[in-house]
């Protein structure tokens, strides 16, 4: 029988019979012997019972209970359920383009619906800094500020903000009371235009950049052989714990060319100092002492594949997977490290669904190939960004996330064996009414899955938006520091 209910329960037996069940009384039963995210649930002639251990394992039976309401009946049953994996994350991105606390707030609400739990805010990247900050003013002066508001578009409005920290603290007891943890993202040591545009000392060459007003890679970067730089990084992460009070943190570490790294000679003396092999050493060197930094104050580190190509990572290092399929991040989940699958070809949401439509979204298997049973057990769990270089506003947010969204949490709750993509697409059809309750557009099924044609012109279009002389560069020729 099929439920209303997304994500699809891992089980669920029936008894025979419907019953109304809005005015049936619910009852809760505690077992101390299951997870905190367990949860069962039992519709009966008369009453309603949930078990769980605490407040999480209700927070989800209730919110399965919800989905069942919405149709009025429900059949007489018992949905024993628990997720796959415990960590189900979302990404925004709003240092590209920034979203209002109201819109992040609408977001957050949809994903908790889906049993979301994890919220990996990307906060600073070349084209804006968005986190107020105390110790360095100069930041939000400068650093949060680009002389034109659309990528490569004819808006040239002066763009920018911030977000203060007591709308941070908002946002994060927002989540809190959904079940949601919020990581912050502080890229480093790439990425970091804004920072560099406000501090140009902490670049390798000290030249003064504006912040970037185009998307892609770019060769500024913040110097490794600069002891104030580190300084400089210590010092955000302590205004970042302040604000985020769980144990992760994510330092970046994607899309880091290393042509003014080559040509510096501060880095230089770093990599003979330390004894380090190169510069991609250096990048294991760096990261290594801001996850040390990190640990001091109880905090594992969360950063992007690339951060494997040193050979030097710490290894309590939670690695995530955008670009690596499974390359490094397979070995390195087979020999004890953490790893969380956030595929670009799968789990990118800001690309057009003519690229990544929403089968093959759903269709992913986060257990990647080569994984042994160990490994898998180091899979921790999924995650679905939204970039917002091309996303400027809520409406199109909207529009690419929602179903997407929905897949990728349904992929992090229901265990592989029971997912199923026929079932699925009916039972989102059904959200269109709850997520427009949230002024969220729910792409038209005419669209998830486009025809080949579609999907090679959108594919294109797409392609062809983002690439950018500055990007051809820096993939390219990732090492030649023009002069
Ligand atoms: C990434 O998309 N650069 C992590
Ligand atoms: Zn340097």
């Amino acid at each position: 029988m099929q439920l209303n209910i997304i994500p699809k329960p891992n089980k669920a037996e029936f008894f025979g019979g419907e019953v109304w069940i809005k005015d049936l009384p619910v009852r809760y039963e505690t077992n101390d012997l299951h997870p905190e995210e367990f949860y069962c649930l039992e519709i009966k002639k008369d009453e309603i019972v949930i078990t769980a251990k605490g407040e999480k394992g209700k927070y989800y039976a209730h919110l399965s209970l919800s989905q069942l309401e919405e149709a009025g009946k429900a059949p007489l049953m018992k949905i024993t359920d628990m997720p796959a994996f415990p960590y189900r994350g979302f990404m925004i991105d709003s240092a590209r383009h920034m979203q209002t606390v109201d819109e992040i707030k609408r977001y957050i609400e949809a994903a908790a619906r889906y049993k979301m739990n994890i919220f990996h805010w990307h906060l600073c990247d070349d084209q804006g800094w968005r986190i107020e900050s105390e110790r360095h003013p100069l930041l939000n002066q400068k650093g949060s500020w680009r002389d034109c508001h659309g990528f490569g578009s004819k808006n040239m409005q002066r763009y920018g903000g911030y977000y203060t920290k007591d709308e941070i603290r908002d946002i994060v007891a927002f989540c809190k009371e959904r079940f949601i943890e919020v990581i912050p993202e502080f890229d480093l040591p790439g990425h970091t235009t804004a920072i560099i545009s406000t501090y140009p000392e902490l670049s390798c060459r000290g030249a003064q950049v504006p912040v970037e007003t185009v998307g892609g890679i770019f060769k500024n970067i913040l110097c490794a052989g600069n002891d104030e730089v580190l300084k400089f990084c210590y010092d955000i992460i302590d205004e970042l714990c302040e604000l985020f009070p769980y144990p992760f943190m994510h330092i970046g570490g994607d899309e880091a060319p290393k042509a003014r790294w080559c040509n510096c000679e501060k880095c230089q003396q770093r990599i003979k100092d330390e004894g380090l092999e190169n510069e991609e050493q250096l990048q294991g060197w760096f990261a290594n002492k801001i996850i040390a930094y990190l640990k001091e104050k109880g905090y594992t580190a969360l950063a992007w594949n690339e951060s494997l190509n040193s050979g030097i990572i710490d290894g309590d290092t939670v690695i995530c997977d955008w670009m690596d399929r499974g390359n490094k991040c397979v070995p390195y989940a087979n020999g004890g490290g953490k790893i969380i699958i956030e595929d670009f070809y799968h789990y990118y949401l800001d690309y057009v669904y003519g690229m990544t439509p929403l089968k093959k979204t759903y269709s992913y298997n986060p257990y990647l190939d080569g994984l042994t049973e160990q490994g898998k057990k180091n899979v921790l769990g999924v995650e679905t960004p939204i970039w917002t270089e091309y996303i400027e506003d809520f409406d199109r947010m909207s529009y690419m996330c929602f179903p997407r969204l929905i897949a990728v949490a349904e992929r992090g709750w229901t265990e592989p064996d029971k997912a199923d993509y026929n079932s699925f697409k009916v039972r989102v059809k059904n959200q269109k009414d709850f997520l427009a309750s949230l002024g969220i557009t729910l792409c038209h099924e005419s669209e998830w899955d486009p025809n080949a044609l579609i999907r090679v012109k959108e594919s294109v279009g797409r392609l062809i938006k983002s690439i950018t002389p500055a990007s051809i560069m820096a993939t390219v020729f990732p090492n030649v520091d023009e002069k």
